[in-house]
């Protein structure tokens, strides 16, 4: 039997913060008395608890792109950066669009030590929604079905060209309303961005932006809120971008329709400004945008209408990203093991983007975990336990004082890069358990 006792910190829940000693006994919250003569005792004092994290968007790679990542080392990344339940996206290869491949994953998982991985399934045609809707129905998939965090379209391609056609997009609509299975939506649109990309004539890294512009994701956004109210699905529209996406989706939950959304650190953090030091390294999709636009999703968690903040960790190989023509460099960034420090940094009062000057956005801790565990875990009922007597659950010591600087040299993600190098932090992890 192994007692560990955290005493004198802080422990944060999305309703706020206490001072509370806990006992943990075989990885449960102790009921009652947090005494035990033989705990191994943790002084926190200064320190915060956290629930174990949720990124509910993640690309862990595997299987089929283990050079860039595999699920045991993006695994210790997410840990390493107090993220300990992950949902991962289905454009690996084979692509997660077959209850097979999703059980080949599973298995895979059981590799990831002490990270809780969960899957979404991928729809590009008919016959993967088939597959979906027999996993969700047919008793023999119970338990598989409980490793399935949802579904996930992708109305343009991206990294993995997994775009759906407006048929299949449509049906997927139809049945995630029939079987509550929870659906989000990479929210650009394929039409607009192809118009744009006739138009764009700049031929540097800039013009990612420009090809696949700010209307994309409003007229996407605003096709996914129109099948929402249509169908009646549980909607989650993933990485909002802009100004009018975010709009749009205020708008929607004011008329009551059941729709929630998520932002990525890379677009609350960077800008298109950032594309001169970055190159193809800040090249992701959805892209950069304008100063206006990170303003503008900073705003919209400060309102409520942003509901998660999820990573979209995407790594790719130095070397892929490296290459000559920065446009035909892969989309995508990791962040899995930066998003908590960035965010305490905001929390302790501090802007942390070294060259650009910004009002520090108003964010407490007690956010962070609604943010980052509460309302991920109800959207795709993932059913973590939160911080309570009896829960097993991960818990993250937080130093949120300490200062440090951000190297990919002491970073876990296979990559071996960060769009974040040289930035200081106020705030890190001090142990997870
Ligand atoms: C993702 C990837 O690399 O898998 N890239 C990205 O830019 N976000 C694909 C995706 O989800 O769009
Ligand atoms: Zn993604």
């Amino acid at each position: 039997m192994s007692a560990i006792l955290i005493r004198g910190g802080t422990v944060v829940t999305a309703r706020g913060g206490e001072r509370i000693d806990l006992l943990v006994r075989d990885g449960m919250i102790a009921k009652g008395a947090v005494q035990d003569a033989k705990a191994k005792v943790i002084d926190a004092s200064d320190h915060l608890v956290l629930p174990g994290l949720i990124d509910c968007h993640v690309h862990f790679r595997e299987p089929g792109f283990e050079t860039k990542g595999t699920m045991e080392s993006e695994a210790g990344s997410a840990r390493a950066g107090g993220i300990t339940t992950v949902c991962d996206m289905p454009n690996t290869n084979p692509p997660t669009t077959s209850i097979a491949a999703l059980e080949d994953k599973v298995k895979r998982a059981t590799k990831a030590n002490n990270c809780d991985i969960r899957f979404f399934f991928g729809a590009m045609e008919r016959e993967h929604l088939k597959q979906l809707e027999q996993l969700w129905t047919a008793d023999v998939h119970r338990l598989l079905k409980g490793r399935c965090a949802g579904l996930k379209v992708y109305l343009d391609h991206s990294t993995g060209n997994q775009g759906a056609g407006k048929d299949v997009v449509e049906e997927a609509f139809q049945l995630c309303a029939a079987l509550r299975i929870p659906l989000v939506v990479h929210c650009e649109d394929a039409k607009t961005n192809e118009e744009a990309r006739e138009n764009v004539m700049e031929k540097g890294i800039n013009a990612h932006s420009l090809m696949r512009p700010p209307e994309s994701e409003e007229r996407a956004v605003a096709s996914v809120i129109a099948l929402a109210r249509k169908h009646g699905a549980l909607v989650h529209a993933t990485h909002l971008s802009t100004a009018q996406g975010l709009a749009l989706i205020r708008q929607a939950k004011k008329d009551g329709i059941a729709v929630t959304c998520d932002v990525a650190p890379h677009h609350l953090f960077l800008s298109v400004d950032d594309y001169a030091a970055l190159g193809a390294r800040a090249k992701m999709n959805p892209p950069l945008r304008t100063r206006e636009h990170q303003e503008a999703l900073w705003g919209a968690i400060a309102d409520g209408t942003v509901d998660c903040i999820a990573t979209d960790h995407a790594p790719h190989t130095r070397e892929e990203k490296d290459i000559a023509d920065p446009l035909k460099a892969p989309s995508g960034v990791p962040g899995v093991e930066t998003l908590l420090p960035l965010l305490l940094t905001v929390a302790a009062g501090e802007w942390p983007h070294p060259t650009s000057s910004s009002p520090v956005p108003h964010l407490r801790y007690e956010d962070i975990v609604r943010l980052c565990f509460t309302n991920p875990n109800k959207i795709f009922s993932l059913r973590r336990e939160d911080i309570t007597e009896g829960a097993r659950t991960p818990l993250v010591i937080v130093d949120p004082k300490g200062t440090w600087t951000i190297t990919a040299k002491t970073l876990h993600a296979k990559c071996g890069w960060t769009p974040y190098e040289g930035w200081r932090m106020t705030g890190g992890v001090r142990e997870v358990l």
